[in-house]
């Protein structure tokens, strides 16, 4: 199971901010591509990825490339701003985007890379990019023709794969591939990249409003920037409360006073707490469950116990995954909690 957030996810804010009002919004207005890096300069964080890239910019070649790690860390960036810095104002007419996932079957290696990547580079440039993004979602055989096409073109085309895991990516891919894994941001990365954006939008982040940022993102910047457009469409001020409300997010501190509570026993206060929870911020239960997972490490409890309530919430978390009742399946965590809360006391 994919442990990251999909990207999947976070097309509900996007959607959110492509539908406000007005429909005044256009593409261009969505903050992650306005704010898009446009330099390897611009890229914030991955310092020694960004420094190889520079290399290969300097000797203006590439290998083939291989992307792994989480998203929102800048693997579709990294691909657009070398095409940038390689080919100049026309990187455009060089730089060919596919997503596996979208045509992931071998017929699309056969045919369109397959053709894309026949034709001649533009430009008197010596060779031109293929971008394969989500490169895991290709099936075995679609991996397999890759193979041969990435050989076969090696001379005029570069292809650069971008994937969540690398592992998912077959062994004599890799070993063609320069690899480069990307880390979800740090969060004083995350602030200096949206404090630039806040400024230039006349918008301020206030403290808290980035800490809750920084919880409710993980490093993912899309994610950030995202939940930082539809927050600041609805004030100048960005807060913490409403950047919660906006992502769907609990307070950390909310979650891990429910467990608290629980877990000293008070099964229908607890309840309530979940109650209120559910309404106001609109979660899903695998939302709560994955925000209960997140708080629990943090809890002062004794280690055995610790163990003891993971497990249990990774056997609850399967069952809503395989479709039984939310309702029910938390309260019969929260369930378990008191009775935990029971044997310490
Ligand atoms: N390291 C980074 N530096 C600057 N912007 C980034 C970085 N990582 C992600 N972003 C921003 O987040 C958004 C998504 O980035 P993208 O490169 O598409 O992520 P992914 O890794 O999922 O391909 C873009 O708006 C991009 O500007
Ligand atoms: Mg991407």
């Amino acid at each position: 199971m994919n442990i990251y957030p999909t990207e999947a996810n976070t097309f509900l804010y996007a959607l959110v901010v492509w539908v406000i009002p007005g429909g005044i919004y256009s593409m261009k207005e969505v903050w992650v591509e306005k704010y898009r890096p446009k330099a390897l300069s611009d890229i914030v964080g991955q310092a020694d990825i960004v420094e190889r890239f520079n290399a290969y910019v300097a000797t203006r070649n590439l290998p083939h490339l291989l992307f792994a790690g989480p998203p929102g860390t800048g693997k579709t960036t990294s691909a657009i701003v070398l095409a940038r810095e390689l080919f100049g104002e026309n990187w455009q007419g060089n730089f060919h985007e596919l997503n596996a996932s979208d045509e992931r079957g071998i017929k699309v290696v056969r045919t369109k890379i397959k053709d894309y990547a026949r034709t001649a580079p533009l430009g008197g440039s010596g060779f031109k990019i293929i971008f394969l993004d989500e490169a895991d979602a290709l099936t075995t055989d679609a991996q397999a023709a890759l193979r041969r096409t990435m050989e076969k073109f090696t001379k005029t085309c570069r292809f650069i794969l971008s994937c969540n895991y690398s592992s998912k990516i077959m062994e004599p891919i890799q070993s063609r591939c320069a690899i480069f894994r990307f880390r979800p941001l740090k969060d004083a990365e995350v602030l200096s990249y949206l404090d630039k954006i806040a400024k230039a939008e006349g918008k301020s982040l206030t403290k808290e409003g980035a800490k809750a940022i920084f919880h409710i993102s993980q490093g993912d910047l899309r994610k950030a920037t995202n939940i930082l457009q539809v927050a600041a469409f609805l004030s100048d001020e960005i807060t913490a409360d409403t950047l919660y409300k906006v992502s769907s997010t609990a307070r950390p501190e909310n979650v891990t006073s429910l467990l608290e509570t629980a877990i000293k026993g008070n099964f229908n206060d607890a309840r309530k707490l979940l109650d209120d929870m559910l309404i106001e911020y609109g979660l899903s239960g695998e939302d709560i469950i994955a925000q209960i997972h997140r708080s629990i490490v943090k809890l002062t409890i004794d280690d055995e116990i610790k163990v003891k309530l993971i497990d249990r919430i990774g056997e609850i978390e399967f069952r809503m995954v395989e479709g039984s009742n939310e309702r029910i399946q938390l309260e019969a965590l929260l369930a378990f909690f008191v009775l935990a809360g029971k044997d310490i006391a």
